[in-house]
């Protein structure tokens, strides 16, 4: 087959050239947005980590800048970790970042800006105190990594957390500061779950019920959600959970029974890693940045030259039932739709395909709402012993026929043999419908060096009475992001068409199912490309 070259993003954030990961302490001062992000300077593959530094008018174009922090002192030399902005009264910013220091043990640092005059924030200077906090206490200094934003306690000092594990007990390790200097280690972590190993990348922040709203970290009101998230390490997934922040006793208190495992609720059931939010004081919304690694081979991308995306920026909310969060991309991304068509009223009988002409669909943005009530007598049964959503959408994966099963073929070719699969099943349980949200990639490229998980999610719907489900898709080359019923459930596939690239990429609808599934309405626009670190 062809080369894969061609498969890079057009619209996603990434580097020039070489390896990137996590988003590090993503900010907005000053009108500008800040985004600074794990880097090889030196290959497409991990390893040489400093912070590279972009940023943007928009969350959208980007404009790449020198390094911001890059190993200079014994408390750093081995690497700069990730870690997170926090803009201090006065409105000076601070970043805290794991350093690999010259023992190899893991401590936190502090840099600040060298010239708050300049706009760019280029110049980062870090004080030569540092660290500011180490692995004291018995701490595991290979375990002990990624500060959090801080944000002040009713007793006016500041808190922060830092992932950490004791043996295999994941920890978030509550630290306190007076004077954002001296950081003392509180008795009791913020938070804890055994048997969950190392916690990468925790965050913790209020959210708002209203959509598109979010809250800064330092509110404090009552009734006020919080969500405490974490990447875990062992299955290379991120869990999170709604709860309490009890700020007299200094402890989180998710709601309901804590799943932070494979069970538990995810920003995305997809290649999605190290997330990070921040709260945009400008648009008052709390926006969510992801890292999608490459699922293809390291052969590939060294021949790439270029390694690991950022999923496109979504607003954050609580659910208005409390009991998820709901992301949807950033309204910016709308200004780089361009050319579209639209489909109404469109019957798809069982085993129908129907392609979406009209636009070049490896590069587009779909919305689309269909209508399955004519259809949900044909459901299957559901057995309230399949919890595992994942597993579920590899059993039925997308060329099982039957019940009620349909969605978009996207990055396909004229004869479908290439094709990756965005789709619904739908199945009747005891009272309700169980809605699972699937992507399947098994057969998207010819590339066999590929890894192609399916992923799933189960999405949190009533849907009896008007059997409407609407998802949108941002396909991009070698990224789908899905969103499906408004942001409920969100899939991240890495994928790398052989021959459905370019202008060969198609997209089509789908029934698999049993009976009539209509599209009420369907948009997807060609997506323009922005500017982003020089590409
Ligand atoms: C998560 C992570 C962090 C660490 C960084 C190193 O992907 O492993 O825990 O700080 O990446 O690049």
């Amino acid at each position: 087959p062809p080369s894969t070259i061609s498969n890079r993003t057009a619209f996603h954030f990434q580097a020039f050239k070489n390896w990137i990961n996590d988003p590090n302490g993503p900010m907005y001062y000053n009108g500008v947005y800040h985004l600074f992000y794990q880097f090889n300077p030196k290959q497409p593959i991990w390893g040489n980590i400093i912070w590279a530094h972009s940023v943007s008018k928009d969350l959208i174009n980007w404009k790449p800048l020198k390094p911001a922090i890059y190993p200079t002192g014994p408390f750093d030399i081995n690497g700069c970790w990730s870690g997170s902005a926090t803009i201090l009264p006065g409105n000076k910013p601070a970043i805290l970042y794991t350093g690999i220091d010259s023992d190899n043990r893991q401590v936190q640092n502090i840099a600040f800006p060298k010239n708050l005059s300049d706009p760019y924030l280029q110049d980062w200077v870090k004080p030569d105190y540092n660290p500011v906090i180490s692995p004291d206490h018995g701490i595991n200094s290979s375990a002990f990594r990624d500060p959090t934003t801080a944000w002040p306690g009713s007793d006016g000092r500041w808190r922060l957390v830092v992932g950490s594990r004791r043996d295999s007990q994941g920890m978030a390790i509550l630290y306190s500061s007076e004077d954002f200097r001296t950081w003392r280690m509180e008795h009791n972590p913020l938070h804890v779950i055994n048997g969950t190993g190392m916690w990468e990348c925790p965050d913790f922040f209020p959210v708002s019920s209203k959509p598109f709203e979010g809250v800064d970290n330092s509110v404090h009101s009552n009734g006020l959600k919080h969500v405490f998230k974490v990447s875990l390490d062992v299955d290379r997934y991120e869990y999170y959970t709604i709860g309490t922040y009890d700020y007299a006793r200094e402890s989180y208190v998710p709601d309901g029974l804590s799943s932070d495992n494979n069970t538990g609720l995810r920003f995305d059931y997809g290649n999605f890693y190290a997330s990070k939010t921040f709260y945009d004081g400008a648009k008052r919304r709390r926006i969510l940045l992801g890292w999608s690694n490459e699922s293809d081979s390291n052969q590939d991308d060294w021949a790439k030259g270029w390694a690991g995306i950022h999923t496109i920026p979504r607003a954050l909310w609580l659910s208005k039932n409390g009991r998820q969060v709901v992301q949807w991309p950033v309204h910016e991304v709308k200004k780089l739709r361009h050319k579209h068509v639209a489909v109404y009223g469109k019957k798809l009988s069982p085993g129908d395909i129907f392609e979406i002409q009209g636009i070049q669909a490896s590069q587009a943005d779909v919305e689309v709402t269909f209508d399955a009530s004519s259809s949900l007598e044909n459901a299957e049964q559901f057995d309230p012993s399949w919890t595992n959503p994942q597993k579920l959408c590899s059993e039925k994966g997308e060329g099982t026929k039957g019940g009620v099963s349909f969605g978009l073929y996207v990055l396909a070719t004229g004869d479908k043999r290439e094709r990756t699969s965005v789709f619904f099943r739908i199945f009747k349980a005891k009272k309700r419908h169980v809605v699972l949200f699937c992507h399947d990639p098994t057969r998207s490229s010819f590339n066999s060096r590929l890894y192609k998980p399916i992923y799933g999610g189960f999405v949190d719907v009533e849907i009896q009475n008007h059997g409407k489900i609407s998802l949108r898709s941002l396909i991009d080359h070698s990224v789908v992001e899905s969103f499906a019923a408004g942001g409920k459930t969100c899939i991240t596939s890495r994928v790398y068409p052989s021959f459905a690239s370019g202008s060969n990429a198609r997209l089509f609808a789908f029934n698999n199912g049993d009976g009539e599934v209509e599209i009420s309405q369907l948009k997807a626009w060609e997506m323009r490309k922005p500017y982003i670190n020089g590409i």
